[in-house]
């Protein structure tokens, strides 16, 4: 039963699903993403006290962080609720962490409206005091704050979130208060953004050398944007020590685009030389910016797809702050989990989930690459080669990247499944008509692949393509070319053979079967018997067949069955035989069940009942030795079981990304002429090698095949066609 765990792992290893199959993946497995991005920025995190206390999640901050931020514990109003009374406990703890563990922090904050010290405004009968008084009393904290730290600490965001959110809103709100660029706070009322330029000197003199940051939200907004430009350009022009600007990063999974964001670290670079992404998380739903939206809850699992949506999103404002590294210094994750996320676990914002498991977004933001970073795909795009007629996309170029365009002027996400290995696929981004366009990140592996859309969480084919039986179900297909694929290309100079569909009883089943059978050109042609007799000509059969999702029609289809024979013929590298594709009953597997798998039902259908209509029908050589089976993945299996179980009807056997045999297995040594195994180098080449150096060393005629640059795909087993169909029947 080992055998077959490892044949199904095969078919696993090559779904990007794979949880799905059963096998938790590990996406923190690898390097942290301190280390991945040493060469662009620090990588930080908001913490709380169970954050800093458990073993668990003190050794993902060690592991995954280079910068560290207090979420809550250094704010005034947590740090010093009162005149002349400090909290330091938490404050202190989280500051010793750091330094026990070598990381660096980020002081969050020295003034903001919210959870401040707002004792700081009245006097002891509550009465408003002079600014004067006011800036006294922010000296003394600031002063005090960042003498206890600046140790530890790199920066400080000196000034949180003093610029309004809309230019208008408080016109009318209050009587007498002007249109203002400026948060209407009460450090504002008192002050004006005087406190602004304080809250920065008080910050300098206690800590000369520390970046000095002005943080805010909703930076990627063009209004507020340019209130935050203008108001750190004046305070600049007027020496106000101000290094930096952060930019807080509480987006979702829909916004910003990366124009957008882009637009406003350009932006930023014309005042400031270092830009903090502070407080990144990705909202699953349309809400972005400061104000907090959600409350906490029990957490439900985040639809597949929106997860699909949030990878996808922090893979694009990573290659974004990736492409601006020059400017962006750090980049925070705003809490270390969805558990501990301020919008609530059920909005699922983080690359770790509520039990602190990495999810798969930790791993495409560490798992960049920096050759397709820098890369543009050459614009040489023609219409992929299995589209309807008249329908230009699906496209491919000529490095393999395919590129889509769906139209649904209404919808709020379309996503293809066909992306860059370990991504949930390509998200589209609609265009000003409403056109839903988008390019695979990098280079498809080449040859066949299904696909299709989700567009809101529903699936539908890709109306461009012709459709193709895989994964039970009819799929978009599309054909990334590349260079030997002439062996399966149609060719208008030679002779070709055709593939006859028939249709049989199945007694064993209780229905119609449907098999494509192969016959080559000159099928039926007399030739000179042994008794020297005129007679039609008889031929060997290949009995091949498709893997779990697929059925009789992939072979003939996608696989090119046909075409690959017929090559062969014409170019005299094999004598004709038929192939018989046929439906293997695998559609109904369920998985979990695997470790039951016996084939038992195929068997019956194959020997007993297709076996013999086709012998009965057709011109075959009815014996073992013109006899061969051989299938793909599940069809391996197949294959696998009923050659060892039944090695008196097949002397040829061929496993093509669906296991390997033993010598061991093999009762009787002279039952098999010949064995195939194959698969893609994507796959496990080594499993292959090594049995077919075993079943050579014990004496068997054994072959192997390890496809270049291919998965579990079907270029993998067109060639293993190709190869193993040379040494059948010899
Ligand atoms: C949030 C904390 O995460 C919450 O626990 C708290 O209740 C409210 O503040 N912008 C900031 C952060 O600068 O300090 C805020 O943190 C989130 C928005």
């Amino acid at each position: 039963m080992k055998k077959i765990f490892l044949a199904l792992s095969l078919i696993a290893v090559s779904m990007s699903a794979s949880a799905q199959w059963g096998r938790p993946v590990d996406y923190a497995a690898g390097p942290g993403l301190k280390d991945a991005y040493k060469d662009y920025f620090t990588i930080g995190v908001a913490v709380n006290k169970f954050n800093i206390s458990d073993p668990v999640q003190t050794a993902i901050i060690k592991k995954q962080f280079s910068s560290v931020t207090a979420e809550n514990a250094w704010k005034p109003g947590e740090i010093h609720p009162k005149e002349g009374v400090w909290n330091f406990g938490l404050a202190d703890s989280i500051a010793n962490f750091c330094r026990e563990n070598g990381i660096k922090m980020r002081g969050h904050c020295l003034c903001w409206h919210s959870q401040f010290a707002d004792w700081m405004f009245t006097d002891k009968k509550g009465k408003p005091v002079k600014k004067e008084v006011f800036y006294q009393r922010l000296r003394e904290h600031i002063h005090t704050v960042v003498n206890r730290y600046k140790d530890v600490v790199y920066a400080w965001d000196v000034v949180n979130e003093a610029m309004a959110d809309d230019n208008m809103m408080f016109r009318g709100f209050r009587p007498g208060v002007k249109p203002s660029p400026y948060r209407q706070s009460r450090h504002f009322e008192l002050c004006g953004d005087e406190f602004i330029a304080k809250a920065f000197e008080f910050a300098r003199e206690a800590d000369p050398t520390g970046v000095l940051i002005y943080n805010d939200y909703s930076c990627v907004d063009e209004g507020k944007r340019e209130r935050i430009y203008n108001m750190v350009k004046k305070m600049k022009d007027a020496g106000v020590p101000i290094d930096g600007i952060g930019m807080q990063g509480h987006y979702n999974i829909y916004f910003p685009d990366e124009d957008q964001l882009e637009k406003a670290i350009n932006r930023f670079s014309e005042i400031v030389n270092i830009i903090h992404i502070t407080e990144l998380d990705l909202r699953t739903n349309t809400e972005s910016g400061g104000q907090l939206m959600f409350s906490r809850g029990e957490a439900k699992p985040q639809p597949a797809y929106m997860q699909t949506l949030q990878e996808d999103q922090y893979a694009r404002l990573f290659k974004v702050f990736r492409k601006h590294k020059d400017v962006i210094k750090n980049v925070t994750f705003w809490n270390l989990s969805d558990k501990d996320s301020w919008l609530g676990t059920n909005n699922h914002p983080l690359p770790f989930d509520e039990n602190f498991k990495a999810k798969r977004s930790l791993q495409i933001i560490r798992d960049f690459d920096p050759v397709l970073d820098a890369h543009q795909p050459k614009e040489d795009f023609v219409p992929n080669s299995m589209n309807q007629p008249g329908q230009e996309y699906p496209m491919v170029n000529s490095e393999g990247y395919a590129r889509f365009r769906v139209v649904a002027p209404d919808a709020k996400s379309v996503i293809v499944s066909l992306g860059l290995g370990g991504r949930g696929g390509t998200v589209l981004r609609k265009d000003k008509n409403g056109v839903w366009t988008g390019t695979t990140d990098g280079p498809m592996d080449p040859g066949f692949h299904y696909y299709h859309l989700t567009i809101d969480g529903g699936v539908f084919n890709d109306p461009g393509t012709n459709n193709y039986f895989g994964s039970c179900r009819w799929e978009s297909g599309i054909e990334i070319p590349v260079a030997d694929q002439d062996f399966y290309a149609y060719r208008k100079d030679i002779n070709h053979g055709n593939i006859q569909q028939v249709t049989f009883w199945s007694e064993s089943t209780g229905k119609m079967q449907t098999a494509n059978v192969y016959l080559p050109y000159g099928y039926g042609k007399m030739v000179k018997g042994k008794n020297g007799k005129m007679t039609q000509e008889r031929y060997p059969v290949l009995y091949l067949q498709h893997g779990w999702g697929e059925n009789e029609t992939s072979w003939p289809v996608q696989g090119k069955a046909g075409l690959i024979m017929d090559n062969l013929i014409a170019d005299g590298k094999i004598k004709p035989f038929i192939v018989v594709m046929a439906y293997g009953l695998t559609n109904d597997f369920k998985f979990g069940t695997i470790g039951r798998f016996e084939a038992k039902e195929f068997e019956k259908l194959l020997i007993d009942e297709l076996i013999p209509h086709i012998d009965k029908n057709f011109l075959t050589k009815a014996d073992k030795w013109n006899r061969a089976m051989a299938g793909l993945s599940m069809g391996g299996m197949e294959t696998k079981l009923i050659t060892l179980r039944r090695p008196e009807v097949f002397g040829y056997w061929g496993l093509l990304s669906g296991g390997t045999y033993m010598p061991e297995e093999i009762k009787d040594p002279k039952a098999v002429k010949y064995i195939f195994e194959g698969c893609g180098d994507k796959e496990n080449p080594e499993g292959i090698n090594k049995s077919v150096e075993a079943l050579k060393a014990a004496g068997f005629k054994a072959e192997g095949l390890v496809s270049e640059g291919t998965a579990h795909e079907f270029l993998t087993w067109r060639r293993c066609l190709e190869k193993m169909a040379q040494s059948l029947f010899k």
